[in-house]
């Protein structure tokens, strides 16, 4: 499946409504997996703690989750009373911002498990009995039920962070992501031919309301990085003095480095000449060749500017990643129309980490970029924006409050996304002073 800029796209690969329900049901038991592992953790203390003022407590996270499910699955497409309506409130984002979620009168822990599992035993007998293939918008396709499970997947990356954020030893552990094979042979750049493309999706079943419409945009020749920047190449900007540089920061990014005297990307510390970094409980040096993480978008437009480059925009990011030169079609993913796999990208926090620069051989795109999907979510130089033709669907707070300047668009999913929760089309979006997400960038120039 894919879209064209001439409508040729063929039939939806997840058209049959059987194929939808079974791939509906493996997602939502995939994320409840990850939201047990992530909940079960820790104890009880842990789960009602406040780690950080940027976060929920996971157990708001964890009532949240059900909350939705409730909300869309039982309430929206079966016409189901509330089970609680009075916690409706407690955990609706919009009413309580996440600093003061603590001293709410929540769910306590197993509470919050029972009504999280209560619901989902009654969505998946909605999901049994579900006419996929017809109907309105929200159960066509499956679609509320992918929106439910990218929502908890959603979630799941949330309390991922609030576990880098918490202090105390490592309660989660991973391998180590898959070295780069020739990664010394890689060109540094890419070229990306201009012309148009295709943008945004008509055709992706679970596409979010703010990846659709499919429509065409005209992009000049750029150059974009190969891979995303590394530790060691941020760095050199860090030695450099990019800190205490002023010419390359916008003044908002200045304002923030004075005030929060910043000297290097989150998480990090100089020891004895050498820079360490906290991940998941462990003090470790930072790796060179690994893309950077936890860079606000301040940052990544400041080491740019550094590097006499610049970020690319949100259209470019895009046609990097999905425009085939020889079809003329627009890609679901960099390496074409099929779902991501382990030997295509770090995705589904398989690791707790994003893999060295170059990794992913497989998964690159047509102009040879790679890590596009995955490892870490990549700041663009554009704010968030509607497509042409958007309409809010099925809830104006899921994109539409947030649309304007004060959002920058991030790309490509990190390892902490899963792979429900991530495409060639999808976009998030976050304050540009964020640097607590799993965010890194690439950088891009004109020809
Ligand atoms: C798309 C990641 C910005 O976490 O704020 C979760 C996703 N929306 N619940 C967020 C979301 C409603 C959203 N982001
Ligand atoms: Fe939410």
């Amino acid at each position: 499946m894919t879209d064209s800029a001439t409508p040729t796209g063929s039939a939806p690969e997840g058209a049959d409504p059987e194929a939808l329900r079974q791939r509906a049901l493996a997602a939502l038991l995939t994320a409840r997996e990850r939201t047990e592992l992530l909940t079960d953790s820790v104890d009880d203390h842990e789960l009602t703690a406040q780690h950080s003022p940027l976060m929920s407590p996971l157990v708001w996270d964890l009532a949240h989750i059900g909350n939705q499910e409730e909300l869309w699955l039982l309430r929206a497409v079966a016409g189901r009373e509330a089970m609680r309506p009075e916690i409706d409130g407690l955990y609706d984002a919009f009413e309580h911002p996440r600093a003061t979620r603590p001293s709410l009168p929540l769910l306590a822990p197993a509470e919050a498990r029972t009504y999280a599992a209560e619901v989902r035993g009654r969505a998946l007998d909605v999901l049994d009995g579900a006419a996929l293939d017809g109907g309105g918008p929200l159960v066509r396709s499956g679609f509320a039920f992918g929106m439910i499970a990218q929502h908890e997947q959603q979630h799941d990356e949330t309390m991922l962070i609030t576990h880098q954020l918490r202090s105390g030893t490592a309660v989660l552990t991973a391998p180590v992501p898959p070295a780069a094979t020739d990664a010394a042979g890689l060109p540094a750049e890419a070229l990306v031919p201009g012309g148009p493309f295709t943008m945004g999706t008509s055709t992706e079943p679970w596409a979010l309301d703010n990846e659709r419409p499919a429509h065409v945009r005209d992009v000049p020749d750029f150059f974009i990085d190969t891979t995303p920047v590394t530790c060691g190449a941020y760095q050199a900007f860090i030695e450099d003095g990019g800190y205490t540089e002023r010419r390359w920061w916008e003044p908002g990014g200045w304002e923030m480095v004075r005030e929060h005297e910043l000297t290097a990307p989150l998480f990090w510390r100089r020891d004895a000449g050498r820079w360490l970094r906290r991940r998941f409980g462990v003090t470790e040096e930072v790796p060179a060749n690994e893309p950077v993480l936890h860079v606000s978008w301040y940052e990544a437009d400041a080491y740019a500017r550094w590097a006499g480059r610049r970020l690319p925009t949100e259209a470019e990011w895009e046609k990097a990643a999905r425009h085939d030169p020889a079809s003329g079609r627009s890609r679901r993913y960099p390496w074409g129309d099929e779902d991501p796999s382990p030997e295509l990208a770090n995705l589904g926090q398989r690791h707790l980490r994003p893999a060295p620069a170059g990794a992913y051989p497989q998964g690159q795109s047509p102009c040879g970029a790679r890590q596009l999907l995955g490892d870490v979510w990549e700041w663009t130089s554009s704010d968030f924006l509607p497509h042409p033709g958007f309409s809010p669907f099925p809830y104006r707070e899921y994109s539409e409050v947030f649309f304007g300047p004060d959002h920058k668009v991030l790309r490509g999913g990190s390892f902490a996304v899963d792979p429900v929760a991530c495409r060639g089309t999808f976009r998030n979006w976050d304050l540009p002073v964020r640097r607590q997400i799993f965010s890194g960038f690439r950088t891009a120039r004109d020809i």
